[in-house]
């Protein structure tokens, strides 16, 4: 990957680089979701009427007895998050518009994952970071802008310290899949990545897993 990384490396959990330049064109830019990228991600969930039935990128943040279910509580939950600097994500820019997200933290901020028990029972170290959700534009999908909020995913990691990074992608979806199913993005696409396959989660999803060393 061809990237220029600038800002400042702070501590596990809280990566707050002022931008990454990601990829060789000069269109797309990605940049952390934190307190200054909040209204351009507004933009975007909104745009999608709060994505996901109002969801907010919220379901991996809460378990069930926490969830607020509406609209207005996931907002106003997911702006809270932000501003504390508990949810992380590479949010991808053309312009002042963010395009894309890839979400991202640790299992703390990110506890609510599919296929649970399962997951647990075959854990053999928590990770320290797990790439739970990601989210393009629709007038912008098929055009890699997934695999670019991955790749600024990542470089946001390495600045953070890097660690061990877990997803959850489909295995094998149909060639035409409904997208708002593959929130998780494939396996190809993991693999492309340099993550490598663990174990089967569910029927229909995997865990992967990369090292990702701490930026120099
Ligand atoms: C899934 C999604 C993120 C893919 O984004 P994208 O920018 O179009 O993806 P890319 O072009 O980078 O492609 C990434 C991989 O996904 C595959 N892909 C993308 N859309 C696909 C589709 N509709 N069907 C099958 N595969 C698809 C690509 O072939 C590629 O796979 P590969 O690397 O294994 O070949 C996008 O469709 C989306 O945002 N869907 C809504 C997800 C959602 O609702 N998330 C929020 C939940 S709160």
């Amino acid at each position: 990957m061809d990237d220029r990384v600038r800002g400042r490396r702070k501590a596990r959990g809280a990566p707050r680089a002022s931008s990454v330049s990601v990829g060789p064109s000069p269109e797309y830019r990605v940049a952390p979701l934190d307190d200054t990228t909040w209204p351009a991600f507004a933009r975007l969930v909104e745009k999608h009427n709060g994505v996901w039935g109002g969801c907010w990128c919220t379901w991996f943040h809460t378990m069930a007895a926490e969830k607020t279910r509406t609209y207005e509580g996931n907002r106003a939950l997911k702006e809270q998050l932000v501003r504390e600097g508990r949810a992380h994500a590479s949010l991808v820019f053309r312009g002042d518009d963010a395009v894309a997200w890839c979400q991202y933290g640790s299992p703390r901020e990110l506890p609510n994952i599919y296929h649970r028990k399962e997951y647990l029972a075959g854990m053999v170290r928590e990770p320290d970071y797990r790439i739970t959700c990601f989210f393009v534009d629709r007038d912008n999908r098929r055009e890699g802008l997934a695999s670019l909020a991955l790749a600024g995913a990542l470089d946001l990691i390495a600045q953070a310290g890097g660690g061990l990074v877990e997803a959850y992608p489909q295995e094998a979806p149909a060639k035409k899949a409904s997208g708002s199913l593959l929130y998780s993005c494939t396996r190809g696409m993991f693999e492309r990545a340099g993550f490598s396959y663990d174990r089967p989660k569910g029927l229909k999803h995997c865990v992967m897993k990369k090292v990702v060393s701490p930026a120099s």
